[in-house]
């Protein structure tokens, strides 16, 4: 079929994304303070992971090199020239063959130590780390720790410069615990249990992400590590193990405690001393409320604790994350500054 005048000026425009996207790729190598760069390493384990990644990277680039070089010297040397006659025809050269199939199997067998021996190191915990459980939910991250008691959710409070050793598990799809700056990533599967080597070299906070599929919220299933001072953990600790604050009579705090009471929160969340839920024998239920306000995020890490976010999640929490399974309870709006004043309330 012969083309139409008119077809010819749409050529640049589809020709165009290419190009974006090239630019795309090359534009995202300049953004800063990136909070999943996994090029980042800030403890042992991720820089593991670093220095085996940076020595396959610089044998591979000398590969990529010398092959498009060879290539690129033979396209020019040989090229096709005006009086150029009918090259020699051969067929197999088996000094060659053997070289280029030796050299390779060489290679691979070089880098497989150092990949196996990082593969190793990672799998099991050193003595003395700090064991701490993960539960996968859709969609938040869970966490317990069996030596003091506390329980916790979405953000991950560990001592600066100390292993932890996670101990992962599901409790219903497979999930996936990333934090790049910490360590590569591990699943959480129904009913087995995995192991997560962690350690932060500084006191700060490092971002992560559920790398697994896992429903409509995969995406707003996020995660962060808060890595204090060991004497600021301790503190910490103690805090947590404290029953919820008990709000003045009479406050925002006080009516904020009925509605909870009142609504049916109490069927999901444990807040200790006030509605104890035995997370054992109910199927599904969410973050632990006890401490609340000493969390800097909710909603699977992905909205910050600040008054005005709580209230948009309150009034419709499947708008924020679809397919939660905090449903819409319908709260008049002054349930939702009652229920925010006394939530704030429990630091
Ligand atoms: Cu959990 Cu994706």
């Amino acid at each position: 079929m012969v083309r139409k005048q008119r077809d010819v000026p749409q050529q640049p425009r589809r020709s165009r994304f290419p190009a974006l996207a090239v630019a795309a790729v090359l534009l995202s190598a300049c953004i800063q303070d990136s909070p999943l760069d996994s090029l980042d390493p800030q403890g042992p384990f991720a820089q593991t992971i670093d220095n085996l990644f940076w020595v396959t990277f610089w044998i591979a680039t000398g590969i990529f090199v010398l092959v498009q070089g060879g290539i690129l010297l033979a396209v020019f040397l040989f090229r096709e020239k005006p009086d150029s006659k009918e090259p020699r025809q051969i067929h197999g050269n088996t000094r060659l063959e053997v070289a280029w199939t030796v050299i390779p199997a060489l290679i691979l067998a070089g880098i497989a130590v150092p990949t196996v021996r990082t593969v190793f190191d990672l799998t099991e915990c050193g003595a003395g780390a700090m064991p701490i459980e993960v539960i996968g939910h859709q969609w938040w991250f869970e966490y317990r720790y069996p030596e003091s008691g506390v329980i916790s959710a979405n953000v991950l409070v560990i001592p600066a410069g100390q292993e932890v050793c996670l101990t992962m598990t599901s409790n219903d799809v497979i999930h996936n615990y990333w934090i790049p700056k910490l360590n590569g990533k591990r699943y959480l599967v129904p009913g087995e249990e995995t192991l997560l080597r962690l350690q932060a070299d500084e006191p700060g906070e490092y971002w992560g992400q559920c790398g697994e599929f896992c429903g409509l919220s995969h995406a707003m299933m996020r995660a962060r590590v808060n890595a204090l001072a060991p004497a600021e953990f301790e503190a910490w600790t103690a805090a947590q193990l404290e029953p919820a604050l008990e709000p003045e009579e009479g406050s925002p705090a006080a009516r904020g405690k009925e509605v909870f009471l009142g609504q049916a929160c109490i069927g999901c969340h444990n807040i200790s001393d006030v509605n104890p839920l035995d997370t054992a024998t109910v199927e599904i239920y969410g973050p632990d409320l006890t401490h609340f306000a000493s969390r800097n995020v909710f909603a699977g890490a992905t909205l910050d604790n600040t008054p005005e976010n709580v209230a948009v999640w309150l009034a419709n929490p499947p708008a924020v994350k679809p397919g939660s399974y905090m449903p819409n309870l319908g709260l008049s709006q002054s349930d939702i500054d009652d229920l925010i004043a006394y939530l704030e309330s429990l630091r």
